[in-house]
């Protein structure tokens, strides 16, 4: 029943949440608080692009630039060509006016074509580097990291960077290229009207931020009311959800909640239409109240300062053109925490560091040569250095031989075994093959020479073959057919409609545990390692399947070295040696006969039932 209880599963993968809106994110800010990120790191990410992003710079330049020329054009067809009648010159300006505006849409595009694939060039260096980073973490690390962390990181930061990084960098620059050169001008055109847009633009623009940010609070709230309403769906009307309310008589509380969390929603709509209509407004009258203000400035004596009617109608245009650059420049802070979060977020991924660190010179160990041999040397470990998991063991497994690990749950037998494959490093002491630390070992070598088979097996989405072919990719199909035989699982995988082709997974043929069990086997034996580790590997077989297929292991190398950890008497009994751990330590050690002669721990387990252990571990 222990799941049950577990909590729905909430998103709140960091791209997700929204940065238009007046403040910075406060899981941003506290990310930049935790790991400070330094611009230089960040630039040193874009180096490479140098020239690429100096062309779309000048671009961006260019084309404010260029567009400025637009009001210039109109007060000309007001003021010259429209008064004298002059079509000539009206068809200049006319074509002038077309061509700017070609001009800049055509370099728009280039310039987005440039920024976006420097963009994507850096973010797949991130994501291929973040990625070979992560795959030399131990499996310790990943145990640590909530489920979904690090598939998040990768995929939805270093994916939301394109958009935010390249589009804050070139609204930076295109706001602050509009902006100045649309201030330089107006100044140009009228400086007494500019003069007034200073005073009148701030107070409209600050009004107009001011009714966004209420309008993103409103909503960021509805969001959160909307995500509980969700996860309440999903505690309350899931299969396990259901069957813990109804086991537990809280139905009754859950509807009440949920009526509670709807009813709150309906408040929250309202306000929230009412905000994003109220935004619409303010919008709409200040951009009828601005222009009208000049227009009067224009209009008194007192101010007009004489100017032509061209000058006006272009100097209201080139203001209309000030307000949306303006606004984004309000929210730079913003944009850049959100930017600086999520290189924050990958790099501190990327600075991780590697705990299981390869040997810069490894020693060869070819299967070929290889004999075999493991030794546990005063083996000391702790997940936590305060508190030792396994101390003092010491152990030789001779080659070809079979030791096998038994003692209660949490002693350490999963923990020991996964020192010699190196899923974890020794806090003391040392794990030979064949007398070399696996420490010195090339990676590559120690994959080679030890299989590992547990009790949770993994199947990639993918068909039986290459699951197999995946152990070894030069695995031939006679070979691959030859160990699901002798893992007893060829006959199930040949009777299936796609035999071999058949997909594994939850889109193809769903194998039951024990099957999902022989297919791990199989795969192992494909590889044919010199060690090999079985940690409850058979648990989910029949005794009868799992005897077969431990003749099988037996039988196929007379090289092989086995480590196994089963809790059935059937699977303990014939091995060389029989170590009994408890509380990390080796308390008795022998073979089947002579431990139980000793009437000790083990002669116990046996008397308890080797076997009925299983249901508690
Ligand atoms: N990834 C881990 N992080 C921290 N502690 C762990 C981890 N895995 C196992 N342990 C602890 O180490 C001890 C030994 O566990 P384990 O080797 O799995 O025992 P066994 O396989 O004999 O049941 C237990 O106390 C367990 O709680
Ligand atoms: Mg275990």
């Amino acid at each position: 029943m222990e799941d049950l209880s577990r909590p729905g599963s909430r998103s709140d993968s960091p791209s997700s949440r929204s940065r238009r809106g007046g403040r910075p994110d406060p899981a941003d800010v506290r990310q930049l608080a935790d790991s400070p990120v330094s611009l230089r790191r960040v630039a040193r990410l874009f180096a490479p692009h140098r020239s690429t992003l100096t062309v779309v710079v000048a671009l961006i330049v260019l084309s404010s630039t260029v567009s400025l020329a637009q009001p210039f054009l109109v007060r000309h067809v007001i003021d010259e060509a429209l008064p004298r009648q002059d079509v000539r010159l009206l068809l200049v300006l006319v074509g002038a006016m077309l061509a700017v505006a070609i001009a800049t849409a055509a370099i728009g595009v280039v310039q987005t074509w440039l920024s976006t694939s420097v963009g994507q060039q850096v973010m797949h260096r991130l994501r291929s580097d973040l990625f070979a980073h992560l795959q030399r973490q131990s499996l310790d690390f990943f145990t640590r990291t909530r489920g979904g962390e690090v598939q998040s990181r990768l995929v939805n930061d270093i994916g939301s960077m394109q958009g935010v990084v390249t589009q804050t960098a070139t609204s930076i620059a295109a706001n602050v290229t509009v902006v100045a050169g649309t201030a330089v001008a107006m100044v140009a055109l009228s400086w007494r009207l500019a003069l007034i847009s200073l005073v009148v633009l701030p107070p409209a623009v600050l009004l107009t931020r001011q009714v966004a940010r209420m309008r993103h609070r409103i909503t960021g709230e509805r969001q959160r009311r909307l995500a509980d309403l969700h996860v309440q769906i999903e505690e309350g009307l899931s299969v396990s959800g259901v069957l813990l309310s109804k086991t537990l008589g809280a139905s009754p509380r859950l509807t009440a909640r949920f009526d509670e969390t709807s009813s709150d929603l309906v408040g929250l709509e309202i306000r929230s239409r009412l905000a994003g209509r109220w935004r619409m407004a303010t919008m709409n009258v200040v951009f009828a109240a601005v222009p009208a203000a000049i227009y009067l400035a224009a209009g008194l004596p007192a101010t007009s300062g004489g100017m032509t009617i061209g000058t006006l109608v272009a100097f209201i245009a080139l203001q209309g053109n000030l307000f949306r650059p303006l606004m984004g420049l309000l929210n730079v802070g913003v944009d850049l925490t959100a930017s600086m979060a999520l290189f924050s977020r990958i790099f501190e991924y990327a600075d991780l560091p590697v705990d299981l660190v390869e040997a810069s010179d490894p020693t060869r160990l070819e299967r070929t040569s290889a004999r075999g041999e493991v030794r546990f040397d005063g083996v000391g470990f702790g997940y936590d250095p305060d508190r030792p998991v396994l101390a003092g063991i010491d152990l030789v497994v001779s080659a070809g031989s079979t030791l096998a690990l038994v003692g209660e749950t949490g002693s350490g037998k999963s923990t020991l075994a996964s020192l010699v494959p190196r899923l974890r490093d020794v806090t003391t002491g040392s794990v030979t093959i064949d007398g070399v630390d696996v420490r010195d070992l090339a990676s590559a070598d120690l994959a080679e020479l030890v299989g590992v088979v547990t009790q949770e097996t993994y199947l990639m989405h993918a068909s039986v073959r290459d699951n197999l072919r995946h152990a070894r990719p030069d695995a031939t199909d006679a070979e691959i057919e030859d160990a699901c035989r002798r893992a007893r699982i060829h006959e199930l995988v040949a009777s299936l409609p796609d035999g071999y082709d058949t997909l594994v997974g939850s889109r193809g043929h769903r194998f039951s545990g024990g099957e999902q069990q022989r297919l791990a086997i199989a795969r192992t034996l494909l590889r044919d390692p010199a060690v090999l580790v079985l940690d409850e590997a058979t648990s989910a077989l029949d005794n009868e399947t799992e005897r077969a297929i431990l003749e099988t292991f037996a039988s196929v190398s007379a090289t092989r070295t086995t480590i196994t950890i089963a809790h059935r008497l059937s699977t303990v009994r014939d091995a060389d040696q029989i170590a009994v751990l408890h509380d990390g330590r080796v308390v008795e050690l022998g073979t089947h006969e002579e431990l139980l002669l000793r009437g000790g721990r083990y002669a116990d387990l046996v008397r308890g039932g080797l076997e009925r252990e299983r249901s508690a571990a």
